[in-house]
């Protein structure tokens, strides 16, 4: 049997890690023969509810399990490890600004950018799920300058798979046919589903759906107010289908995409006029365990006039938090 990898994930005693510790422990992430071991980090205040969750854990009795170790101490969390999920994040409190939501999660991310600088693996591969997730990951990163940029991602993936669905359920086809489908950018309502290339059953799915003001003015808008949506159906953010998300960007990162796209928060190094230093959705493909961008696409004035929206906000974020970076 193989050495066990280590996995760290924050906010574990929250919503999401309810959902996301169990599917890693069962080897969706590695695969059913690797054994893993989790570094669960929470805030003092939560350790009671995470202790819950281990019990839980332990209750599994999952044979891929070999340890679960719990702190509050960020550099204990990310030690050694070989990927690492942070999912936890300050949620926007009652009558707090946008700026102080960005101010106060940049704080957190500095702190802990300096925690995975010092202890974890240097080719572990990193995931922020927490929000802004784009932002806290490019601020991560900033503080980690002996930590490889590279392998700083943020997540778009539960957009990607959001629009996966209702391209999928509008041309009849089943999700697993489709390939070239893009998110762009934020995660955030300018986030830009992007179906230009989108290709399914050899033929292209623009042409096969024909319905250019659905994509416009149903798919766009529908992938972007998902989130809202759930929480108002549901009286509680995405937490499952986040935490599956989570799951599909690191097992297409570590396994490959099988030559397919999908959409991770990378670091911009200033391709299709991005700024470069952002943290931005783009088109990927993995394959021995890294990634590479889509090049050499040629974009319509349609999408430029998306592009831009959403580099725009994330330009406004980074001047947000421009004093930790
Ligand atoms: P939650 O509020 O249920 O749990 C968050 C957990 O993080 C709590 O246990 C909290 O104590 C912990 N936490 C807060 N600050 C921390 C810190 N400095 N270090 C370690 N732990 C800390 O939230 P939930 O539903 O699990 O969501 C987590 C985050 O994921 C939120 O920011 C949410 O907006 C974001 N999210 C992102 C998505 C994406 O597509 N990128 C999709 C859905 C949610």
């Amino acid at each position: 049997t193989s050495t066990p990898k280590r996995i760290a994930v924050t906010g574990a005693a929250g919503q999401i890690c309810y959902a996301l510790l169990f599917r890693i422990a069962k080897g969706d992430v590695y695969g059913p023969d690797q054994p893993v071991i989790l570094q669960l980090l929470d805030l003092p205040q939560a350790q009671d509810a995470v202790r819950g969750v281990v019990m839980e854990l332990a209750d599994c009795a999952f044979p891929l399990l070999v340890e679960t170790m719990v702190t509050d101490d960020p550099a204990t969390a990310f030690r050694d490890a070989d990927a690492a999920f942070f999912v936890g994040s300050r949620p926007r409190g009652k009558g707090m600004e946008r700026r102080d939501l960005l101010s106060a999660n940049a704080e957190i991310f500095r702190a802990q950018g300096r925690a995975l600088n010092e202890t974890a693996k240097r080719d572990a591969k990193v995931v922020v799920v927490g929000n802004p997730a784009n932002t806290n990951a490019m601020i991560l990163a900033a503080n980690a300058p002996d930590f490889p940029n590279e392998n700083v991602t943020s997540m778009i993936r539960l957009d990607h798979n959001r629009a996966l669905t209702q391209l999928a359920t509008k041309a009849g086809v089943a999700v697993a046919e489709i390939d070239r489908l893009a998110v762009w950018g934020n995660h955030s309502p300018t986030m830009f589903a992007d179906w230009t290339e989108a290709t399914a059953q050899g033929g292209k799915l623009p042409d096969m759906i024909g319905d250019d003001a659905w994509y416009r003015d149903t798919l766009i808008p529908n992938v972007a107010r998902r989130g809202t949506a759930i929480i108002e159906a549901r009286g509680a953010s995405s937490a499952a289908s986040a935490a599956n998300a989570a799951i599909d960007h690191m097992h297409g990162w570590i396994h490959g995409t099988g030559g397919k796209w999908m959409s991770m928060g990378v670091h911009s190094n200033g391709e299709y006029g991005i700024p470069e230093g952002l943290m931005f959705g783009v088109p990927v493909i993995c394959a021995n365990g890294t990634y590479e961008r889509v090049e050499g696409l040629t974009f319509t004035d349609f999408q430029r006039e998306m592009m831009a929206r959403t580099i725009a906000e994330l330009e406004e974020e980074r001047e947000a938090v421009s004093a930790l970076l």
